[in-house]
């Protein structure tokens, strides 16, 4: 497949052949990177940052300005149509007149998705709220391929907020795809979300492995901290052993630490750093395990990451930022068509085909940063899910990807002259396998199903 054309949401959009042919091209526009003006000259791409960006926005309108397009930017949600209440969709196909290219970045999961939907143009998502932020995760990627040459079989450990960290949540899935093994080390209340690791368990043969701390109150210790072990593809010999020591695992060394700031901007009301958010040190990797440690983060920094970290031959952090901008301007060109690159391999992992479930009443999606339930949005989105289980049944929002798991179920197909049919279910009954997805209909309590007019049935009862 080539990128021509495509929209970048989620990192899912990429095979790991596709991403592989970045990184090749990226390396190509590197060794002489004032050789590809005019590559894309003639093209626009417009830079819409409604959420405080440095790198992100600079590295991509450097990387524009690079191959020889224009850029035009809007990056003040007061100064736009939306201070005016105007819909993301609106807002999407009128850009998509003006540019033939749009980044964005927007507070709402889901926003990009969006646009990618109205633009008509091609769309790269840089940062949907705490949702994914797939262009970061190609320059780790592609820094971790530097210094290592290869992602599979890596051991990778991911600390801080693993809850509201976009750029942790594209790059654990890009991980698994690519056959690394992870671990969370999340700071306490900030753990990776449920919808994240069940995807992870499901879609990426991860296994899970809870190492509880051997010394609760030893919060600092980086071994007594909690860590979850995702083995994807193929189990992993320790992951088999009940009560493994989280030494033992460490053992063989950590490839990198991918440390992240706490999203304090994402925090709900009464959420907050009620335990000291761990601080990555000198004092930290001097730990036989950290030796040939990469120290990643994607910036900005606050207090997580030491100051002192920055002369150690570990550290990573400012090349991950300045690899933004060969990597963005591989990014671009193949998406405007001025360059092809050969993809060696198709996805590792095949893409599961989950039904859609459309349901015009009733359920929405639970998440409240979603862009599917805004009042300028939810004039013209309507809930969409995708099935992806059914022990138990779960859907997952196509904006957010949050999941929700419903109470009960009834068919559409309840009428055929007979109303008495027309009942309700528990949503773990037998029938949930027997409706067809076009004709499932979702409840979250048994009020909502009786408001439409169904009836219990035997398997109603909790
Ligand atoms: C990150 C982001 O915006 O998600 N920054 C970036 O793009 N390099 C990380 C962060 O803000 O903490």
């Amino acid at each position: 497949m080539t990128l021509i054309n495509r929209s970048l949401v989620t990192i899912d959009d990429l095979s790991n052949g596709e991403m592989e042919a970045t990184f090749a091209l990226a390396d190509e526009m590197s060794a002489d990177i004032k050789e590809q003006f005019g590559l894309c000259k003639g093209k626009i791409m417009a830079s819409l940052f409604f959420e405080p960006s440095t790198r992100t926005r600079m590295s991509f309108e450097a990387a524009m300005h690079r191959l020889g397009g224009s850029v035009i930017s809007s990056f003040e949600a007061n100064a736009t149509s939306f201070a005016k209440g105007e819909s993301i969709a609106d807002m999407a196909k009128v850009v998509g007149h003006y540019a033939d290219i749009i980044v964005i970045r927007h507070p709402w999961e889901g926003a990009a998705r969006v646009v990618a939907d109205y633009a008509g143009i091609p769309v790269i998502n840089a940062g949907d709220g705490g949702h994914q932020h797939p262009t970061q995760t190609l320059c780790d990627l592609y820094t971790i391929k530097q210094d290592k040459g290869t992602i599979k079989g890596l051991k990778i450990a991911l600390w801080g907020d693993l809850k509201y960290g976009r750029t942790v949540h594209s790059l654990i899935f890009a991980l698994a795809k690519f056959g690394a093994d992870i671990l969370f080390y999340p700071s306490p209340g900030l753990e990776v979300p449920e919808h994240v690791v069940k995807k992870l368990i499901k879609e990426y043969g991860g296994k899970l492995t809870h190492y509880k701390s051997a010394d609760p109150a030893a919060k600092d210790e980086v071994s007594n901290l909690d860590a979850i072990y995702v083995t994807p593809n193929s189990p992993h010999q320790l992951a088999m052993m009940p009560n493994v020591n989280l030494q033992v695992e460490l053992a063989s060394g950590v490839d990198a630490l991918y440390v992240t700031r706490a999203q304090k901007e994402r925090f709900t009301a009464g959420e907050g750093l009620a335990n000291r958010y761990p601080v990555v040190d000198k004092k930290l990797l001097q730990g036989k395990e950290f030796k040939k440690t990469l120290v990643m983060h994607p910036l900005p920094r606050v207090d997580e990451l030491a100051y002192e970290l920055d002369a150690d031959p570990r550290a990573r952090y400012f090349e991950q930022a300045a690899r933004g901008v060969p990597v963005r301007m591989a990014l671009l060109a193949q998406s405007l068509g001025a360059k092809e690159m050969p993809v060696k391999d198709e996805e590792a992992l095949p893409r599961p085909d989950y039904p859609l479930h459309r349901q015009t009443f009733g359920i929405k999606c639970a998440n409240p940063k979603c862009v599917s339930i805004q009042p300028t949005e939810q004039k013209y989105i309507k809930p969409l899910f995708r099935i992806v289980d059914h022990d138990p049944l779960t859907m997952r929002c196509v904006y957010c990807e949050h999941g929700f798991e419903p109470r009960f179920i009834a068919s559409t197909e309840w009428h055929e002259g007979k109303v008495e049919f027309k009942k309700y279910h528990r949503a773990d009954s037998y029938l949930v396998k027997k409706i067809r997805p076009e004709h499932l209909l979702v409840f979250n309590s048994e009020e909502e199903a009786e408001a439409l007019g169904f009836k219990p049935s035997h398997y109603s009862h909790e």
